[in-house]
């Protein structure tokens, strides 16, 4: 029996306002609290996040949302056993939000700091309420990422292949765009796919006939485009959304199927993970949930709330690397990372694709 440790994460990454109070013990997370404040509002009229205004609604936001994390929890400063905070990658001026109000509560309270990369928040994120052991295949699919990764345990992360261009995320949000159908793009699309026609259009499935894991989503893009500028109706759209839906979710499909075919899962069975706001998806699990079944593998997917950010993942890294005894000696000296991927090795050798095009997101 390890001792329980309770832990406040804090995320500031990009467009929402995350505390949460976690305890951990014996590999098991429980949520003591978990407060979201979603800027939406303010960046819905620009249609997409505005770094500007997004550091702003933090900085007004942070110290609100911890405290009322805090408060939720019934805890104060001196019942934690370390704070967390994303440290990126993501839009600077948000993640410095972040790391300067966690490592002040850190050392205001005397407790261990701990900063988190927001991709390992979501690596982690199924763990927080399911039976997810290492090893396992992770699908990471968010508004600015869209790689596999062989997650071998904690802090052990390989990228196994990643899109060349857009993030999957990145492209709902342009499909949206092209159709002015608002912010966030991801649901309204995927909103409007449903009462559409997914063979109206033979969209491009970019990369697919190509052997390995890469992916490619700016061609398709493209195509939507093209059709988007003949679509006035909203059956129109509907149909381009449904179509656009399916090409995504063919090559998703695709591409796990063949990862986990060589994917080694050691003495046990095989796990696939999808993470990151794509995730929230219904077609897109479904797609998966077929692929993994096809390969005798389990999917395994966050509920919707830990799709999307959120500072109950952030907490739960911060535990893990504590608990693992991998808790940075020096948290309070640490920087914000606006670039930060997870496999720094691969990333090395591929210096424009490693960290994900935007690199700046997550
Ligand atoms: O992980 P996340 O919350 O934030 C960052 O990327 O930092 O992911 C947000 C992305 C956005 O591009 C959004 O459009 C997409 O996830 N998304 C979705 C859905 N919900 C969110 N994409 C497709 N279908 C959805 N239901
Ligand atoms: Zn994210």
């Amino acid at each position: 029996m390890s001792k329980p440790l309770t832990i406040l994460g804090i995320e500031t990454s990009c467009d929402e306002t995350a505390a949460a109070v976690l305890r951990y013990e014996d590999g098991c997370a429980t949520l003591l609290s978990d407060v979201i404040r979603t800027q939406l509002a303010e960046h819905a009229p620009y249609l997409g996040v505005v770094p500007e205004i997004a550091a702003r609604a933090h900085a007004e936001l942070a110290d609100l949302t911890v405290a009322a994390a805090m408060n939720a929890s019934g805890l104060s400063y001196a019942d934690l056993d370390g704070v967390a905070a994303t440290a990126g990658p993501g839009l600077i001026g948000g993640v410095l939000v972040g790391l300067m109000t966690g490592k002040a509560i850190a050392q205001a309270a005397g407790k261990p700091f701990i900063p988190v990369n927001h991709l390992e928040g979501h690596a982690l994120s199924p763990r927080l309420s399911q039976d997810c052991p290492f090893p396992y295949l992770l699908l990471l699919v968010s508004g600015g990422h869209c790689q596999f990764l062989d997650v071998r345990g904690l802090g052990d992360y390989r990228r196994l292949g990643s899109t060349i261009d857009d993030a999957v995320g990145e492209a709902f949000d342009k499909v949206a765009k092209l159709l002015s159908l608002g912010f966030p793009g991801g649901p309204a699309v995927e909103a409007m796919a449903r009462s559409g026609n997914p063979q109206a259009h033979d969209f491009p499935r970019p990369l697919l006939s190509r052997p390995g894991l890469d992916m490619s989503f700016a061609g398709l893009k493209t195509a939507v485009a093209r059709a988007a500028a003949n679509a006035g109706t909203d059956v129109e759209k509907a149909d381009i959304c449904a179509s656009f839906q399916a090409a995504i979710c063919d090559v998703l499909a695709e591409k796990t199927g063949r990862a986990l075919e060589s994917f080694d899962a050691g003495t046990g069975d095989k796990r696939l993970v999808v993470a990151g706001g794509v995730a929230s998806n219904k077609a897109i699990r479904a797609a998966l949930e077929t692929a993994a079944q096809a390969q005798d593998a389990r999917l395994i997917a966050p509920p919707l709330r830990h799709c999307t950010d959120n500072a109950a993942m952030i907490a739960l890294a911060g535990a893990e690397h504590l608990a693992a005894g991998l808790g940075d000696a020096d948290g309070l000296v640490s920087g914000a990372r606006p670039r930060w991927p997870l496999d720094e090795a691969s990333a090395k050798a591929d210096p424009v694709f490693g960290a994900g095009r935007r690199g700046a997101k997550a």
